[in-house]
């Protein structure tokens, strides 16, 4: 297949809206930007476009996908009722990286839902994603647009690593602010649930509603037979070819333990600046009090890591709490779990 690429800075975002607007309502797949990382698009009325979509990414049949609005009229018809703790955290994170479960209507398909009763909604605030989901008229169901398994694709140049050949259409409106995929809540309950942590914190949530929590799930590994409330915690994400082994402790005993398990290969993942103590091959993904530059590079750094061929990557693991969850429970994932407590 033939991929076109638009670049929105070049073409202009009317161009690529258009453009991208004709394939969906044709039934075909495209890759857009949005703030998080790049999702691959489908109008969520395309029964062809939905598995298409499963087909491409190599993603298993019972991982459910998301579906992006860009008004809170598109609600109407996809959600049973909208709860009013929802419509709270609406108002203060929408649009923006925040997805949240509903209680789904019979219009949502279970190809989108994998046959579950709830659907996640998303109303993206990057104005590329916003204008295709209005130029489409209609919601647009969209998985990350990596290959299942391998980091999510934060540039136009990881998508087109991982789709080239096999869409029409890959929107490059940049790298993406975030870097991380979207916070993940549960609303379907009597108090919010993250089933996935993202940029937008359990604490900044607990500033609307005081008792949300994250699920006990999230970052511990989950038996492939086990039944969870996402899907997605199943699946080994996020993964480079590299072998990750997550390292927490201070630069110096971090240096020493790089130095003392070096192989032919390694490399470290380390913060800004910490490159000058350590004597292995190096690359910082952001900086050590910043988990929002950790966010907008880790991905970034895991594929760049494979490009070059690492064998075997030593992350300085970052804080596990606040917008740092999002960093931390990525990386433990690509990790499975493999860490080192110096
Ligand atoms: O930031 C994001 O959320 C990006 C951009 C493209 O919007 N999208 C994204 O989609 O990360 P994906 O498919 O890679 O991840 C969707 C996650 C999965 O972990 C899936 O299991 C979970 O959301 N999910 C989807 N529908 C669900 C549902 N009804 N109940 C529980 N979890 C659900
Ligand atoms: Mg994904």
């Amino acid at each position: 297949m033939n991929t076109e690429l638009i670049k929105t800075e070049q073409d202009g975002l009317e161009r690529a809206a258009e453009t991208a607007a004709g394939l969906l309502r044709k039934g075909k797949i495209v890759a857009i930007p949005t703030e998080t990382v790049y999702g691959l698009a489908a109008s969520i009325y395309s029964e062809e476009a939905l598995r298409e979509v499963y087909r491409v990414k190599g993603r298993p049949q019972d991982n459910p996908v998301i579906v992006h609005i860009s008004s809170m009229d598109m609600l109407d018809g996809i959600v049973k009722e909208v709860p009013h703790n929802a419509l709270l955290l609406a108002e203060r994170f929408w649009p923006g990286p925040l997805t949240m479960i509903f209680r789904k209507t019979d219009r949502v398909s279970d190809t989108i839902t994998c046959g579950m009763d709830t659907v996640a909604v998303r109303f993206p605030s990057h104005p590329v994603a916003n204008a295709v989901i209005k130029a489409a008229g209609v919601p647009l169901a969209a998985p990350s647009a990596n290959l299942s398994g391998k980091p999510s694709p934060t540039t136009a140049e990881h998508c087109v690593s991982d789709l080239w050949g096999k869409i029409p259409l890959i929107i490059d409106g940049g790298s993406c602010e975030v870097g991380v995929e979207s916070t993940v809540v549960s609303m379907t309950g009597d108090h919010p649930v993250i089933l996935r942590p993202g940029i937008i914190s359990l604490e900044e949530i607990q500033e609307i509603i005081p008792d949300a929590e994250v699920s006990e799930a999230v970052n511990r590994k989950v038996g492939e037979d086990e039944k969870v409330q996402s899907p997605g915690l199943k699946y080994r994400h996020y993964a480079p070819e590299c072998k990750v082994t997550l390292v927490k402790g201070s630069l110096e005993r971090f240096a020493e333990y790089v130095r003392e398990n070096y192989a032919d290969g390694d490399y470290a993942m380390c913060f800004y600046g910490d490159e000058d103590s350590i004597d292995i091959p190096s690359i910082p993904y952001g900086g050590r009090d910043d988990a929002r530059s950790q966010a907008h590079s880790v991905f970034a750094v895991l594929r760049q890591l494979d490009r070059i061929g690492a064998k075997r990557v030593f992350v300085r693991a970052p804080e596990e709490s606040g917008e740092a969850m999002a960093v931390s429970n990525r990386l433990m994932r690509a990790a499975g779990f493999d860490e080192v407590i110096l």
